[in-house]
């Protein structure tokens, strides 16, 4: 009788193991992997499901997946054929990071190769550096086998620059400069002496646009990708086409570690989209990161990053998503709506979440 006992304990006790590890393993299962973007930038996300489902690893995840928004010109900001600068010409950021061992490649303002997120990985993979820009990445991405040169050019793209041409390059990035309404060649305002400048010039001087104006709901700018694998390793990856109408030689948020993405194994990822000329300045991926490790919750730790770049310029459009490294996510923006987009196990399909912009803090 006591020898039966002693089983049954045996066997409840055994029993509350197994459910304890499948409990926990279940939890586990629902958590991750787990594929976070920017965007309703849904085939993206599925390309990147596909592959993390599979048993791949995060980074193959994310290559996939910002390929797949590249293959597809997600909103004309990702991939060839978007965003002509100045001299009508397509250029591409993009960057990847590996959050298990802290890796970065990026590319920056990469010409003639449509493969932004692919150049990145071979940055990663194949060099000691971190980030390769222009004419020069786009040699090292050729020699490493990605196609090219490629006119990155596309009819929208040569007809969008077109009509700015023709209307006298308005909106546009200068600032402090003359002359105001037309292509240029634009001086500083201060290498003129006060005495030499009309009155006219000195009413427009005021008169030119934000940079955030160049930003809406309808010019989404970037794909920002998470994804944590089975294995519970975290990777980014962010492509970009960049800001229309840049001055050739700008480089955005994109190719950025810690503006546009941040990833650590230890605590989690973040995605940013939106106005990379201010947002690189503050880094907000990584201020997110960081706040998580010290304890705040993806939604504090998203709005946080938010609020400290809005306090300072209150004109700027953008948004964050938080992810931690249990796979509970959140959003933050400001100045428009953001959305981002979500697949993780027992969800038959991607999920696409609204954020409410919050006013100044
Ligand atoms: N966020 C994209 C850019 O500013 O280039």
């Amino acid at each position: 009788m006591a020898t039966k006992s002693l089983l049954c304990v045996q066997m409840l006790l055994l029993t509350s193991i197994v459910f304890v590890v499948l409990g926990h393993e279940a939890v586990k299962s629902e958590q991750y992997p787990l594929v976070v973007s920017t965007w309703p930038f849904v085939e993206a996300v599925r390309a990147a499901w596909r592959a993390v489902d599979a048993g791949f690893s995060s980074v193959d995840a994310v290559i996939e997946g910002c390929s797949a928004c590249e293959e597809l010109r997600c909103d004309g900001t990702v991939g060839p054929g978007g965003s002509p600068d100045e001299n009508g010409e397509t250029t591409i950021d993009a960057l990847v990071m590996d959050g298990a061992t802290m890796e970065v490649g990026a590319v920056a303002a990469m010409r003639y190769v449509k493969d932004g997120i692919r150049a990145a990985r071979l940055v990663m993979q194949h060099t000691k550096h971190t980030l390769l820009v222009g004419e020069k990445a786009s040699a090292f991405a050729i020699s490493m086998g990605l196609p090219g040169p490629t006119n990155l050019s596309s009819t929208e793209s040569m007809e969008k620059w077109t009509k700015w041409k023709q209307n006298h390059c308005q909106p546009n990035f200068w600032k402090n400069v003359i002359p105001v309404n037309s292509c240029g060649p634009y001086h500083g305002k201060d290498s003129l002496k006060l005495s030499d400048r009309t009155c006219s010039e000195d009413s427009l001087l005021g008169n030119i646009e934000s940079s955030s104006s160049h930003f809406s709901v309808n010019n989404h700018d970037t794909i920002s990708m998470a994804v944590i694998d089975k294995g519970g390793h975290i990777a980014v990856g962010t492509s970009t086409n960049g800001a229309t109408f840049k001055i050739p030689g700008r480089v955005g948020d994109g190719p950025i570690v810690g503006s546009s993405a941040y990833a650590d194994d230890e605590v989690g990822a973040c995605g940013a989209t939106g106005d990379g000329d201010i947002m690189m300045r503050f880094l907000p991926c990584y201020q997110v990161v960081e706040s998580m490790r010290l304890g705040m919750e993806p939604k504090l730790a998203a709005k946080d990053a938010i609020s400290r770049i809005a306090r300072k310029f209150p004109d700027f459009v953008g948004a964050v998503f938080a992810v931690n490294k249990n796979g509970e996510h959140a959003g933050a923006c400001y100045g428009w709506t953001f959305q981002y987009s979500v697949r993780r196990p027992l969800m038959d399909d991607v999920k696409v979440v609204t954020v409410h912009p919050h006013s100044l803090p």
